[in-house]
């Protein structure tokens, strides 16, 4: 197992691209570059760094069990995460988004027990057992937008950005969720343990944010 001074779990695609110049910002640069390396540790410019680059749902779970000391993660990933709970100290203010209730245009007649499909049941079944509503929900990994162009469901919950992938398949907005950005989140043993590290990591990056 590797022992290092901080351990830094970030998953590969947009998150990766946005927190890699705040953390260029203080002087942790990553000695491969991420897009061409296949290496899933890359050492810093600062020894005793890594990086690890996972997938964005295993992140909390990387971060929980101490294997990474921070992480960063989309609120999505962290409200559907069925963990324990983890310091979220920081919102990054990054791939910004919204998690969204959306359907086909007009008044659709629903047969029964509406059915939504998605790939955030949790938060999808807690967003329905608030309102008192039984639904059924229907898990994808991706490609949500299908799902009612083909009767597999009624509606569906999935990121909305810009809102063109919904318009593309015909569908529209009906609810926001929650409002989606990227979170530094750190483990709590860690946050006793290695005070001396992520105190000034987590201070440092704040700033960055600041400016
Ligand atoms: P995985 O590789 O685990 O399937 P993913 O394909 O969801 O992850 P990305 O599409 O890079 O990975 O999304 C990572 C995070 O970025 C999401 O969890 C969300 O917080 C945010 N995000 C996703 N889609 C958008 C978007 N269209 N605009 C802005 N932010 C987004
Ligand atoms: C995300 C999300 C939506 C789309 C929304 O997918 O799942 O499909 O972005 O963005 P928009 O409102 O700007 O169109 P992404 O592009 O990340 O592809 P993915 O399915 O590989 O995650």
């Amino acid at each position: 197992m590797i022992d290092n001074k901080l351990t830094i779990a970030l998953p590969k695609g947009r998150i990766l691209k946005e927190t890699l110049p705040l953390l260029a910002r203080l002087g942790i640069v990553p000695e491969d570059d991420p897009d061409s390396s296949r290496k899933l540790i890359l050492n810093t410019s600062q020894v005793g760094v890594k990086i690890i680059i996972i997938r964005a749902t295993d992140v909390p779970t990387y971060v929980e069990y101490g294997a990474a000391d921070v992480g960063i993660a989309g609120k999505d990933v962290l409200l559907e995460y069925d963990g324990d709970d983890l310091y979220e100290p920081l919102d990054l203010g990054i791939a910004r988004c919204r998690l969204m209730l959306a359907g086909l245009a007009g008044n659709q007649k629903v047969d029964g027990r509406l059915r939504v499909a998605t790939k955030y049941v949790n938060t999808a079944r807690n967003y329905f057992a608030e309102q008192g509503k039984q639904v059924e929900i229907i898990k994808l990994y991706g490609s949500m937008e299908l799902a009612p162009l083909l009767g597999l469901a009624d509606q569906i919950v999935d990121l909305v950005d810009t809102g063109n992938t919904l318009k593309a398949n015909g569908l529209v907005e009906l609810q926001t969720i929650a409002e989606i950005s990227s979170r530094l989140i750190v483990n709590k043993a860690a946050m006793k343990m290695k005070q001396d590290v992520i105190k000034p990591f987590v201070q440092g990056l704040a700033e960055v944010l600041e400016k």
